[in-house]
């Protein structure tokens, strides 16, 4: 049977084990895999629930104190060289500040073509530019618009989408996406969450949709995950998390989101959260 795109399995992270011995588990025993075929799965829960630890344990920045991180099938730990790079490559990480990733003193030009050139993926200079010309039409930027500028003359809005870009460039599989629009306005944000679906469907990349906001996961989101103290309460598919939430807080997550905002054109087929 093919193995899940990427999984983690029973990973536990802890942190601390200060002078007063106390041990914080960021994630408790938590499993998670994501399908083979293209899909956008949503982690919600309130703030410090673990989210974060989750993305990173995805994007290899942290290891598990146990459990694994697999991708393809292989435990990140055991991979070979080859196998690493190709991972590095296809899951790709959008961070909630867009600023904090550029280097201000380079046009964002460099930050497009240095990865294409780093994994090999281009032979020339026209190539790079004729495959982020693409990438950049694709999240809906204008290369006209973009290139050859600085990243402060850059909206954050735009800043994002050169990331999400970015990631489609290097051929990405996943994009792992932690609070992506919680820095941009209201207004942004449709357009910006409007390109990563459009990822799934077009070009077939799936997505790990970190958020603290679940009218946006219900609108996007092939299943929900909601975390809650380091661990998975509840699982599944948006109808069923919203309208028939199993875990208390869950029940409470759902009461306590505002009512949809009717001067935001989601573009995306209309669905307003049930209430
Ligand atoms: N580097 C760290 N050192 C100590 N504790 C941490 C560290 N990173 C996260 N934590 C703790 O782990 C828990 C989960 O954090 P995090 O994954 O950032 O949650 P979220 O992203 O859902 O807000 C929190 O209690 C947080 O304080
Ligand atoms: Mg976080």
């Amino acid at each position: 049977m093919e193995p899940p795109l990427i999984e983690i399995r029973a990973a536990t992270v802890a942190f601390g084990a200060h002078r007063d011995k106390t041990v914080k588990l960021a994630l408790n025993a938590v499993s998670l895999a994501l399908p083979q075929t293209p899909s956008i799965t949503a982690i919600v829960g309130e703030s410090g629930s673990g989210k974060t630890t989750m993305t990173r344990l995805m994007l290899g920045l942290l290891k598990p104190t146990q459990g694994a991180v697999l991708y393809q099938g292989h435990d990140l730990q055991q991979m070979d060289r080859a196998a690493f790079a190709q991972y590095r490559r296809e899951v790709q990480a959008v961070f909630q500040d867009p600023y904090s990733v550029y280097n201000p003193f380079y046009k964002v030009d460099r930050s497009l073509l240095l990865p294409l050139q780093r994994f090999g993926l281009v032979k020339t200079r026209e190539e790079a530019y004729e495959q982020i010309h693409q990438c950049l039409q694709a999240v809906g930027l204008r290369p006209a618009d973009t290139l050859g500028r600085y990243p402060h003359q850059l909206s954050g809005g735009q800043r994002q989408r050169v990331m999400i870009a970015r990631a489609l460039s290097l051929k990405a599989r996943v994009i792992v996406a932690d609070e992506p629009v919680s820095m941009v306005d209201a207004s942004l944000r449709a357009t910006i969450l409007e390109s990563l679906y459009r990822l799934k469907t077009e070009q077939q990349v799936s997505l790990l949709y970190v958020t603290h906001d679940l009218t946006t996961a219900y609108q996007i989101a092939d299943r929900i995950v909601v975390m809650y103290n380091g661990q998975i309460v509840e699982e599944g598919e948006p109808e069923s998390v919203i309208h028939a939430p199993k875990h208390a807080y869950t029940r409470a997550l759902v009461a306590a989101v505002p009512p949809p905002d009717p001067n935001i054109d989601w573009g995306l087929e209309a669905k307003a959260l049930p209430r």
